[in-house]
């Protein structure tokens, strides 16, 4: 039995993590017939001594094989420290099976660490200030002049000496804005975005890169491109302004070190100036002037001129930690499907798929011509559709330099786009290539599902698409209006989703670190994180994010440190809640209070809503403590989820047992959330089934979509499930495939043929809708887990097969390792083919409508497992 895909701290080989006793996990695949007896985690200050088996830094000793992850307990770590590990596991022969060799390395672990000061560039650029290297800047050029409310882009430089030999450098940076670092003219690696997004009147991330290859001996110039980004940019629709938040002017500090030594540190000795990246902004665009040459002032100090400003060193700045989530960056390009020319000097570019990124754009045209991009996620009559995206301009420029050609990518700023309009200032642009480059938190894919359904296909592609475009740093709402903004709710409702498709872990640990962070003193999660704009919270649906997300990290990843993390912030929470609601109904401290956001004209009443979320929040807790050990916690939220579900039967439910309400959200929170005595379930289980019969359609909002299937396939009626999953006319997730959408649509009615576009708020990329994904994973392909969590190992098949589908199947590469599902129908035979990791057990719950060609036991333990049965005769 092999381990493998060994991670620290929830990623691979990580440089620079914040702790000195991280937390380290693996995956069992296998390699022997034979159970293991237990693992062993060696880690050693040498790969040299790790290979030779010398783990002078720490020896586990036997961990039990149902151990997911451990602790680091070795010899004390300092700041800096790269260790060598390895996971052995030794079954009951003592035949050992090593994993192959993995690192990580500690990062700036105490704060004295740090002699960087935080510095910034002249705040905009003035007239005889002019780009280093450039010869063609003469004083009183407008050439750097910013338009309206947008943010310099500033260069920051300074030589060093490195005396000849090998070095073992680092460089340790965080900005207060966004920044790219280059050694030597060479880019320190390839993130998009650095850093991400957090809360910075309380924190920012710094990021370690190792820049050993970069150094030469002699001089060498370091230089940082600084610009505007979540800090000092626009974020959000109000105010509408840049530096709203936290500051109007960007600032960095960095520190390169060889053997740990500082070597060259930001402070007053170093210059700044302005070079071709004019401006930048998240939401505005970005602008770029190719005359302006850089090379002479990457590669070298800059000339020590007038025209050179002298750096301000910055007063106040938050703690700097290290960087948690995985790097921003570009995960994948997407060719442009078709280029048209509407004009000699126009041309509309379609990548066919809606995305968030930013193109890239290989052309010619004579120096000087200026190329304006702009970015749409779909088209109204044959030209771009932008009102969507409010106050967000979304455009690009780019001004030809001498060399007649360009191989232009914007670097601090991202649209949502599937379409891009070129407007050229004369007809010389010639267009050799576009691209359109993806870009998100590079999040390692987990899961994959497919079947013989082409709707169905789609609909999952665009839940996939749709996380993509929006993981990045933090969950957004949506990619491409002025909004983009860490929405509890949405998040809340698509962790499952999220956690099949990709590995969230570190990502999700992160922004819970937002959560936290954004938390009110009176204990209310807000409804947004890193809290901006709104400052109130405890938004029913959106609030207990900060309690059912952690929940689902623990069920997928089984690390009971995330909980461990939140529990103050939780119980918090749940205080927070009984102190303004003394019945049990929860009708105060609702603040914005959304309902099932964006139903199909079938509101649940928001009391009920906002209820029954607290009662989950209560089992949910009660679950928790029981994890963490907390017995006479969960004592108490045992006892509460009782007190609150009863009730919640009191007051919304009639004494014959009967929801008052007949919305479908209703019947299916209450339904979900076990909030019922049998009989009532069962009632209020036949009230939904009438009344999605009644009106033939699902009308679920945010908040009831992602638990409507798995309520239906847990009744037993997977047929109607499917039947709306299928469905094509409005409302349904079919309608927006069938009206061309590649991604998940923020409203069922974004687009109508009678109405048009929605107005006011339409996105066509939010993720919410999609956690119907869930439902692929968990139902259509039947690969889910014990309600308990990965922690369990045991795996519940519940395949739903489905004549119209023919065949489906999912993959997902979990905690325990590769578990896959798959069923396939050849007319009245259906074979399933399951395959269970080592040291893992499943149940397969044996699909209704199939009976078993041959009898055998559903308890299934590692391996390989067929499966076939024949189509019931119907009574
Ligand atoms: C966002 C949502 C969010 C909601 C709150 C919208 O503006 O786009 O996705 O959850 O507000 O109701």
């Amino acid at each position: 039995m092999q381990p493998y895909r060994l991670q620290a701290e929830h990623r691979d080989r990580p440089l620079g993590i914040g702790t000195a006793s991280p937390r380290l996990s693996w995956s069992m695949g296998a390699a022997s017939e034979d159970s293991p007896a237990h693992v062993r985690v060696l880690v050693a200050s040498s790969a040299h001594a790790l290979i030779n088996g010398h783990a002078d830094l720490w020896d586990s000793g036997p961990i039990p094989m149902k151990a997911l992850n451990v602790r680091y307990a070795g010899k004390a770590l300092g700041s800096r420290r790269r260790c060598h590990w390895r996971v052995v596991s030794a079954d009951s022969r003592s035949d050992v099976v090593d994993s192959e060799p993995s690192w990580f390395e500690t990062g700036m672990l105490e704060t004295h660490d740090w002699v960087a000061e935080w510095i910034t560039g002249p705040v905009a650029p003035r007239d005889g200030v002019q780009a280093p290297g450039s010869t063609r800047q003469q004083p009183g050029s407008t050439r750097f002049r910013l338009p309206d409310g947008l943010g310099a882009v500033t260069y920051l430089s300074r030589a060093f000496e490195v005396v000849p030999g090998e070095h073992d450098a680092r460089l340790y940076a965080a900005a207060l804005g966004l920044y790219h670092a280059y050694v030597n003219g060479e880019r320190v690696d390839a993130r998009a975005f650095a850093p991400g997004w957090t809360d910075y009147h309380k924190r920012v991330e710094y990021q370690a890169y190792d820049v050993s290859a970069l150094l030469q001996p002699g001089r060498n110039a370091i230089c940082l491109v600084l610009a505007d980004g979540w800090y000092a940019g626009y974020v959000g629709f109000s105010p509408k302004r840049r530096g709203a938040f936290y500051g109007a002017r960007a600032a960095i500090c960095a520190q390169l070190e060889i053997g740990g030594v500082p070597v060259v540190v930001t402070d007053r000795s170093w210059h700044t100036g302005f070079g071709p990246i004019i401006w930048s902004d998240l939401l505005m665009g970005e602008s770029r002037d190719e005359r302006e040459a850089l090379t002479p002032w990457l590669t070298a100090a800059p000339p020590a001129t007038e025209v050179w400003a002298a750096i301000t060193r910055v007063g106040s700045a938050p703690q700097r930690v290290a960087e948690r989530g995985p790097p921003i960056s570009t995960v994948m390009t997407v060719p442009a499907r078709a280029v048209a020319w509407l004009a000699a000097d126009i041309a509309s570019i379609d990548f066919g798929q809606n995305l968030s990124g930013r193109i890239r754009l290989q052309a010619t045209g004579d120096c000087g011509t200026e190329i304006r991009i702009r970015h749409a996620e779909t088209l109204d009559a044959a030209r771009l559709y932008t009102e969507n995206l409010r106050t967000a301009r979304a455009e690009d420029r780019i001004v030809i330099g001498p060399s007649g050609r360009i191989d232009y990518e914007p670097s601090f700023t991202f649209h949502g786009f599937r379409y891009a309009e070129l407007k050229a200032s004369n007809a010389s642009l010639r267009i050799e290539c576009a691209e359109a480059k993806v870009i998100m938190s590079a999040l390692e894919r987990t899961g994959r599902f497919r079947c013989g359904h082409a709707l169905v296909q789609r609909i999952y592609d665009n839940a996939l698409w749709s996380q993509r475009s929006n993981f990045l740093s933090v969950p957004t709402d949506c990619p491409q209006r002025d909004e983009r903004l860490g929405w509890l709710g949405d998040a809340q409702v698509f962790a499952r989703t999220a956690a099949y498709n990709f590995d969230v872990a570190a990502f999700f640990e992160k922004w819970l670190g937002d959560v936290l962070d954004a938390q009110r003193s009176d204990g209310a999660f807000t409804d947004i994180a890193p809290l901006i704009i709104f400052e109130n919270g405890g938004a029913p649906g959106w609030a207990e994010a900060g309690v059912l997300v952690p929940w689902t990290l623990w069920q997928m990843y089984g690390d009971p440190d995330i909980l461990e993390r939140c529990w103050p912030a939780m119980q918090r929470f749940f205080e927070f809640q009984c102190r303004h609601n003394e019945d049990g109904v929860r009708r105060q401290g609702l603040n914005l209070n959304f309902g099932d956001w964006l139903n199909v004209d079938d509101d649940t009443p928001k009391e009920l809503i906002a209820t029954a979320f607290w009662a989950r929040t209560a089992a949910v807790l009660r679950d928790i403590a029981a994890v963490l050990g907390e017995v006479e916690a969960e004592a108490h939220y045992g006892r509460e989820f009782d007190r609150i579900r009863l009730a919640f039967q009191r007051e919304f439910l009639s004494s014959e047992g009967q929801l008052h309400s007949d919305a479908q959200g209703a019947s299916v929170l209450s339904l979900a959330f076990g909030l019922l005595t049998p009989a009532q379930h069962a009632r209020a289980f036949n009230g939904l089934v009438a009344a999605i019969e009644r009106r033939g359609y699902a009308t679920c909002g945010f908040l009831s979509i992602n638990a409507l299937l798995p309520t239906l396939s847990a009744g037993g009626r997977s047929d109607l499930a499917y039947r709306l999953l299928l469905r094509e006319d409005y409302p349904s997730w079919g309608y927006s495939v069938r009206h061309g959408a590649t991604t998940i649509w923020e409203r069922w009615d974004s687009w109508t043929p009678e109405n048009g576009f929605q107005k006011e708020m339409n996105s066509f990329n939010h993720y919410a809708f999609g956690s119907v994904a869930e439902w692929l994973y968990r139902f259509a392909a039947g690969l889910d887990f014990d309600d308990g969590g990965v922690a369990r190992r045991c795996i519940e098949f519940r395949p739903q097969p489905c004549d119209a589908l023919g065949w489906c199947e999912a993959e997902y590469e979990s905690a325990l390792g590769s578990v896959s599902s798959a069923w396939r129908i050849a007319g009245d035979r259906l074979t399933l083919a399951l395959a269970v990791p080592p040291a893992a057990t499943a149940r397969l719950h044996w699909p209704s409508g199939w009976d078993p060609i041959e009898a055998g036991s559903t308890a299934l333990g590692p391996g390989s497992h067929r499966f076939e049965a024949a189509r019931s005769r119907l009574p």
